[in-house]
């Protein structure tokens, strides 16, 4: 104990969030292009030597741990890690261990999943028709989403839907998807779309501020301010007349940083401190090379005290200033 990971503006990094794999089945057209290259195998960590890092962010007091991907569930044997951290939920070690997930393994899944200490699930879903849902994601099976959302349901898990806000049919279905996710007790988060990967250049077009969404959302329903939060940027407020709980990830619209709570590890086993930056920080080597812990653990804080005050993004009309590395590198 007494251990942590403060930065030089006063932050402290208790949260987690692991990337198993850059891989995916479905292909975004906000996160991936169609032809995207993925990592060779070779260059992932085993699934044990991610655990390995997860346990000295731990040791530092990183409380939460969220996997992402590309997305978590078609890593091979992923439950494996589940499983190791949920020993960690037993003991106290930890909070909360949950996922973001595109849904469309989590039929498979859900209960599995509940049974290794999870609560929630976060699955992204910007759209309630089949053929939107199929142009978004280049061929996904909205019908497939829509049994994982019912797997986890029955599992007991709650359910967070995360859809990416964008100019055009998104604003005219907005109103349909709080319905539906307010209606079946889920929460739904809205994000700004951010100019990552190969993508990022185009986002300019579909950019849109959930700033001014929101005073839009106010003409409609009663929205109240909530303060509790999951202790990060995500801005929540409830909607009176359906009772629900509607989030706002604004890293683009309104000042976000200042809260952070957050690091990230790659499925290469390099550490973020902020997705909205370059540069991270490999800390495979220096793992292989010893089975002691001290010098990633340096390395950690380090890095984590170096942490910037805040992202690099800009879009402004026309003009995008976003990063090379894609999305599902870090999965958001
Ligand atoms: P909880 O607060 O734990 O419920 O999770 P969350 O809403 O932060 O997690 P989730 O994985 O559902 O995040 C949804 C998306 O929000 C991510 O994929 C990112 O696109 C974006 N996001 C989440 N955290 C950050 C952050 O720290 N910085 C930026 N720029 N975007 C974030
Ligand atoms: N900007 C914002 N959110 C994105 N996501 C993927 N790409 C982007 C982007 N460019 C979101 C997905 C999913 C999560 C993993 O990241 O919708 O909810
Ligand atoms: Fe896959 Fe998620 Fe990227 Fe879509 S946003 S391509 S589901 S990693």
């Amino acid at each position: 104990p007494g251990k942590s990971l403060k930065d030089r503006f006063g932050r402290t990094a208790t949260y987690l969030r692991l990337s198993v794999t850059d891989r995916c089945d479905l292909r975004c057209t906000y996160c991936m292009t169609e032809n995207m290259t993925f990592l060779p195998r070779k260059d992932l960590l085993s699934l044990e030597e991610l655990y390995r890092l997860t346990t000295i962010c731990m040791e530092h007091g990183v409380r939460k741990i969220r996997l992402t991907g590309g997305e978590p569930l078609v890593r091979k044997n992923v439950i494996s890690l589940f499983e190791n951290l949920s020993r960690h939920l037993e003991n106290g070690d930890l909070d909360e261990v949950t996922l973001t997930t595109n849904g469309s393994l989590l039929s498979r899944y859900a209960k599995r999943l509940a049974e290794c200490g999870v609560r929630r699930v976060n699955v992204s879903l910007d759209t309630l028709s089949a053929d939107r849902y199929r142009t978004i994601t280049r061929w996904g099976n909205i019908n497939r989403v829509f049994a994982g959302l019912d797997a986890a349901r029955d599992a007991g898990l709650h359910i967070k839907l995360n859809a990416v806000a964008q100019k055009g049919a998104f604003e005219h279905e907005l109103f349909d998807l709080i319905r539906f996710a307010h209606d079946r007790d889920m929460d739904l988060t809205l994000i700004e779309e951010m100019p990552l990967g190969g993508v990022a250049s185009q986002r300019g077009r579909s950019f849109l501020s959930l700033a001014n969404l929101r005073k839009r959302l106010e003409d409609h329903w009663t929205v109240e301010p909530l303060t509790e939060s999951t202790g990060g940027p995500a801005k929540y407020v409830r909607l009176r007349e359906t009772g629900g709980k509607l989030g706002f990830i604004t890293p683009m619209s309104c000042d976000f940083c200042s809260d952070c709570n957050r690091i990230r590890l790659s499925c290469t086993g390099e550490l973020y401190t902020c997705m909205g930056q370059e540069g991270g920080l490999s800390l495979r080597d220096q793992l292989r090379q010893s089975d002691g812990n001290e010098k990633v653990a340096e390395l950690v804080r380090e890095k984590v005290f170096l942490k910037p005050r805040g992202h690099d993004f800009h879009i402004d009309g026309g003009s995008v200033n976003g990063i090379s590395r894609a999305m599902s590198t870090l999965g958001g």
